[in-house]
């Protein structure tokens, strides 16, 4: 499970070892750019994937919920890939943050992709997620990365 360092809260944040190890290294090569970034979010069981759409479709509708959270059984965190950092949120404007430019320049170079892009609702189906990174391994997110 993902260190202390690495979080804030005392929740127990698990990913697939592959994607811990190079969330580590991130996060750590972050640091020395003065970059402090810190997981909010990593894998979910289906029960706390449904939870988490219920909660949302019951606070925003489910018209938000399909957009913002996913159904159980369609979220990226129950691979255990896919991580949230510092501020799932999206009035928190993550997205006009230092850190959200360190990891537009520099994610892919640990095999982390940015994944729900700003006014690509139409092909990825969910809305702009700044703090929402996807791990697929450093040759293939370089790839993609460098295609846009
Ligand atoms: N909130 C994103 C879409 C996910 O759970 O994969
Ligand atoms: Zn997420």
């Amino acid at each position: 499970s993902i260190p202390a360092k690495y979080k804030k809260s005392s929740y127990n944040y698990q990913l697939r070892k592959e994607a811990e190890e190079a969330l580590e290294k991130m996060i750590d090569a972050a640091l020395k750019d003065n970059i402090k970034l810190w997981v909010v979010s990593a894998y979910r069981t289906e029960a706390t994937q449904k939870s988490l759409f219920n909660n949302s479709k019951n606070s925003d509708g489910l018209e938000h919920a399909l957009i913002y959270s996913a159904k159980p059984g369609h979220s990226e965190h129950q691979l255990g890939l896919a991580v949230d950092l510092n501020k799932a949120s999206s009035k928190a404007h993550f997205e006009n943050t230092k850190e959200y430019a360190w990891l537009k320049d520099n994610a892919y170079k640990y095999g982390f992709i940015e994944r729900y892009l700003q006014g690509k609702v139409f092909i990825t189906g969910y809305g702009f997620e700044p703090w929402h990174y996807r791990y697929f391994g450093i040759e293939l997110a370089t790839d993609l990365y460098k295609e846009g």
